[in-house]
């Protein structure tokens, strides 16, 4: 079975079933998404990110029953890609109930029914098994399951253990499980989570003891039916106020959900794999065109650098058409590494020719029908990658030089001298040394990495503000970056977040996240109110706080205080109180002290940077 297959078969069962298709949302998650608990995550990592806001309660314009094919990028296992499970980027396949699970238009217990109404454990379970075992005819006896074993935050999940029974699920197949095993969610700290049933293939019947949690050689997870039903919360205002990512699970708090609701994932990668008993992700159609390739240009091909190659430049590219682009912060450096991993990789494989462009090609040629924004994007994803691959090659020679001079194993010194002065991410360091039977010094490197953002700090805020000259008017066009900044997402949407700023005493420049040109309409609307909020005479003021505090107070912008606790925050509003401010940003300064200064804004030319990147020239007069 192919992959287009595969979506198109999952979709359209639970069309059949009252589900209305919702659209791939980007792998930037939008900023609503994180106030609405799930606190900053850099990238969507499931199905159910983007949904929060309505597993919370708020009512989705479709409907209860919602069902999709979602990109997700996860980066937590990068080292472990190029074996035959790990891999970042990947389809999440995911059905929803919205609440009201006791849907009065489907009778209970009885799977397939029609409805609108939302659903509960009995329906979710029943198309899952049906779905696998009628539709993807998967070998029953095979199929393995487990529910949650119960704690002090929720009960044993006696209603699926049930379920499976009555669906004929013999009770040897059926495992319980605590937290660790059992238990989806949150996605960041805090949000909405809750125990879950999955389902598990056994690949290979033959070997290792019979249970799922112990033998993922022999278990392939393939299903996870989640019954989000809990927030997780931190325990009380106290705590809040601190770092959150110094409280540990004591502090927090499981509250049930007023909206009980059914949350499922199934990876696409996976799943096909186990329907063509294909023996890694790696050997299936989303995979193997782009392999071959990488096997025609290698000239000393080895099958884990082809993997890394293969599932690098593979998310690299949706980044890139989602509007990412590599730079030292945040996404833009979690792009970079997997660039600059993937460019080493090729020469490990002894890659020399122009590669970059004929990958591109046959990624947009495999999702192209299905996401049709790499099509549209493929010119300047090329052009992005290309620039990278310049920048890097440069650096590389001369940082492996430097490498292959170092005595012994990499002190911390070693290790941050080629970060700074090469452009080394650290796993490439580390990655080397390896391969050279060298230790690397982490802790002291993490130690040296954070003492020396520190000092930075200071002048990386300011630079970062796009001060290239500091003067009166430079802090106002600062200022009016910010209302700029605010205003176009209330115009556009909160998907557009900053992807640049730089400042002259004439003018600014601000880059975007942004799929379209603007109409003339929206750059309008966009002046009339930047010229509004100056009107207003609202006041700037600054707070300096916790990291985890600006985010939950919805502050947005660039920041690069990766490892430093406390971050600057400027925001304009009426009066002092940051919760009721216009705009909030993290930012280095320096601004006006009000909006009335500002003069009259206008915006002089909006144009494109690329994939899903705009540019704004405006002035102040
Ligand atoms: N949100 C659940 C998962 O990602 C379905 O496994």
């Amino acid at each position: 079975m192919k992959s287009k297959e595969l979506r198109q078969k999952f979709l359209k069962f639970f069309e059949d079933r009252g589900h209305r298709i919702i659209p791939s949302a980007s792998l930037v998650p939008s900023e609503s998404v994180d106030l609405a608990g799930t606190q900053r995550v850099l990238f969507t990592t499931a199905g159910m990110h983007p949904l929060v806001p309505y597993l919370l309660g708020q009512p989705h314009p479709l409907g209860k029953r919602l069902v999709n094919v979602q990109k997700c990028l996860r980066t937590d296992d990068i080292d472990q890609v190029g074996d035959s499970v790990h891999n970042t980027f990947f389809e999440m396949l995911g059905n929803w109930s919205l609440g009201d699970p006791a849907s009065p238009d489907l009778p209970r217990g009885e799977a397939g029914g029609i409805g609108q109404g939302g659903y509960g454990k009995v329906e979710a379970i029943s198309w899952s098994y049906d779905f696998l075992i009628n539709h993807l005819k998967l070998d029953a006896k095979r199929i393995y399951v487990s529910v949650f074993a119960g704690d002090d935050d929720a009960p044993f999940d006696q209603e699926s253990f049930d379920i499976w029974l009555k669906l004929g699920m013999p009770e040897s197949h059926i495992f319980k499980y605590g937290k660790k095993d059992n238990w989806w969610g949150p996605v960041g700290p805090t949000g909405p989570c809750g125990p879950d049933t999955e389902m598990f293939f056994d690949i290979n019947p033959s070997s290792g003891p019979v249970d799922p949690s112990q033998d993922p050689n022999r278990f392939v997870e393939i299903w996870n039916d989640v019954f989000m039903e809990y927030d997780r919360k931190i325990k009380n205002q106290k705590a809040k106020s601190k770092n959150l990512t110094e409280i540990t699970s004591s502090g927090y708090e499981y509250v049930p959900l007023k909206q009980k609701n059914v949350d499922t994932g199934m990876g696409l990668e996976r799943m096909l794999a186990v329907v063509n008993q294909a023996p890694s992700i790696y050997e299936t159609d989303v995979f193997l065109p782009l392999l071959k390739q990488i096997e025609e240009l290698s000239a000393a091909f080895n099958v884990k650098s082809s993997r890394i190659v293969a599932d690098h430049i593979r998310s690299s590219i949706f980044l890139i058409a989602d509007g990412v682009t590599p730079s030292n912060v945040e996404r833009g450096y979690i792009l970079r590494r997997l660039i600059r991993r993937s460019i080493r990789h090729t020469s490990l494989l002894g890659i020399n020719k122009d590669f970059l462009s004929d990958l591109v090609k046959i990624v947009v040629k495999t999702y192209g029908d299905f996401y049709p924004n790499l099509v549209e994007f493929q010119n300047s994803i090329i052009d992005v990658l290309q620039k990278e691959e310049s920048k890097f090659k440069k650096a590389l020679a001369n940082g492996i030089k430097q490498f292959e001079k170092i005595k012994g194993d990499i002190t911390s010194r070693d290790a941050f001298n080629l970060y700074q002065n090469f452009g080394f991410p650290i796993e490439l360091t580390v990655e080397l040394a390896g391969e050279n039977n060298k230790k690397v010094d982490m802790v002291s490197f993490e130690k040296e990495l954070k003492a020396h953002q520190d000092l930075s700090r200071q002048a990386s805020q300011k630079t970062k503000g796009g001060l290239a000259v500091q003067s009166d008017k430079a802090a106002k066009l600062h200022t009016a970056t910010h209302l700029l900044h605010q205003a176009l997402r209330d115009v556009l949407g909160h998907h557009v977040h900053q992807t640049g700023s730089h400042i002259t005493d004439e003018r600014l420049r601000f880059d975007f996240s942004h799929h379209s040109k603007m109409t003339d309409e929206q750059l309008k609307k966009t002046e009339d109110i930047v010229n509004q909020k100056i009107q207003a005479n609202l006041k700037v003021h600054k707070k300096v706080v916790p990291k985890a505090a600006a985010d939950e107070m919805g502050a947005i912008g660039l920041f690069d205080e990766k490892y430093g606790d406390l971050v600057k925050v400027y925001y304009i509003g009426e009066n002092d109180k940051i919760e009721s401010a216009y705009s909030k940003e993290f930012c280095g300064g320096p601004h006006a002290q009000s909006t009335g200064t500002l003069g009259h804004f206008k915006i002089i030319k909006e144009e494109s940077l690329g994939a899903n990147v705009r540019r704004i020239y405006a002035t102040i007069r």
